[in-house]
């Protein structure tokens, strides 16, 4: 699978030896979360130096970037050289953010090991680092080379991040694809029982459907972008309530039906397609927390990136696999946050 996105050219392989190939002329500095070394080992050649990062939100940190820069300085790395980052959606943030700026930018390969990773994380040009207690507040555009996919990191995850990748997947099955809705609704057992088929199909079908989004508006300048939020205005305000202890895809699973329930309580959604999805998300066994609080949802979202103004921009799911994307007024918005029901 190939796409090209303006100036850059990205291949999406199963096949390790296009990774070897296109970096076997350069030094190449492989980061991979300290708490996984085993990662490594398909992947070591004699021109690559592999390095600890820590694992998780902690890894993304300035204080990292400093480091990886200090090695990539130390080891004389040149323009021509490269990044491999192989882990999940927080080590490919930084890989990217680093390769994006070192010298103003070398070659990024990645490899992600998580699901939403696979689906989301690691391609689609989004880099960033965490500063000042502000998550991805640093961060660049900047698209990796090659996305090197080994479905058998799969089979090692915890449930809890199988969950966090479907969230992920459903989002876009929700918005643009009926048909892999109704895929994920009829195969839901083979899915959670990580066949290999199944994971494979709903895989390249979301990274088919995220790129044909980012191809049309690669930095989100003129709207089409908007639609991959869909579930993060509300995901985002749950991540921050509970200190980002839902792993991500989950809490954008709980803002999928509750930005569908209060759209649909202003009349620009479909009920019976809320209906459909919340159903979709319990089948596959994402159980809900307590309800939040009406207050804390509206406090979050006032401060949220996407606000403009007295505006959100915010896609509703007219049906399954088909969305219009609103500029809500900031008042009518916070009227279904206090009065659908949706909040305690
Ligand atoms: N740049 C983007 O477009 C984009 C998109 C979505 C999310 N993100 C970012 O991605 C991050 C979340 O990514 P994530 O959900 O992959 O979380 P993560 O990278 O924190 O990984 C989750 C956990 O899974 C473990 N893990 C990874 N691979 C494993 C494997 N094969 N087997 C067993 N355990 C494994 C990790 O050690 C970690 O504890 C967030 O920082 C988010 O901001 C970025």
């Amino acid at each position: 699978m190939e796409f090209k996105i303006n100036d850059s050219r990205i291949n999406i392989t199963e096949n390790i030896d296009y990774l070897f190939n296109i970096t076997k002329n350069r030094k190449v500095l492989l980061l991979y979360p300290s708490n996984h070394d085993g990662f490594t080992n398909e992947l070591m050649k004699d021109n690559f130096i592999k390095m600890g990062i820590k694992d998780g939100e902690r890894g993304k940190s300035l204080r990292t970037y400093e480091i990886v820069m200090i090695k990539l300085i130390e080891n004389d790395f040149q323009k021509n050289d490269a990044i491999v980052g192989i882990g999940g959606g927080s080590l490919l943030d930084l890989a990217g953010f680093v390769a994006s700026t070192y010298k103003r930018g070398i070659m990024l390969i990645n490899v992600p090991t998580t699901l939403l990773a696979m689906v989301d994380a690691s391609f689609g040009g989004k880099n960033a680092i965490n500063f000042s207690g502000i998550k991805n507040v640093i961060g660049t555009f900047y698209h990796p080379s090659a996305i090197y996919l080994n479905f058998s990191y799969i089979n090692s995850l915890e449930k809890k991040q199988i969950l966090s990748g479907m969230g992920e997947i459903i989002k876009y099955a929700a918005t643009m694809d009926k048909n892999l809705f109704r895929y994920i609704e009829k195969n839901i057992e083979k899915v959670m029982e990580r066949d290999l088929n199944a994971i494979k199909k709903i895989v390249y079908r979301s990274i088919y459907l995220k790129y044909s989004i980012v191809k049309k508006d690669e930095k989100g300048k003129n709207g089409i972008r908007d639609i991959l939020n869909a579930g993060h205005t509300l995901g985002h305000a749950y991540e921050s309530i509970t200190g980002y202890r839902i792993p991500h895809g989950i809490a954008v699973s709980y803002g999928l039906v509750d930005e569908c329930n209060i759209l649909s309580y202003l009349g620009y959604a479909d009920n019976s397609a809320c209906m459909k999805i919340k159903e979709l998300i319990s089948k596959i066994g994402i159980k809900r927390m307590k309800r939040f609080r009406a207050e804390s949802v509206w406090y979050y979202i006032q401060n949220d990136k996407k606000m403009d103004g007295d505006y959100i921009r915010i896609p509703a799911i007219v049906e399954i696999g088909r969305s219009d994307i609103l500029n809500l007024n900031r008042g009518d918005l916070r009227n279904a946050i206090f009065e659908s029901g949706s909040f305690g």
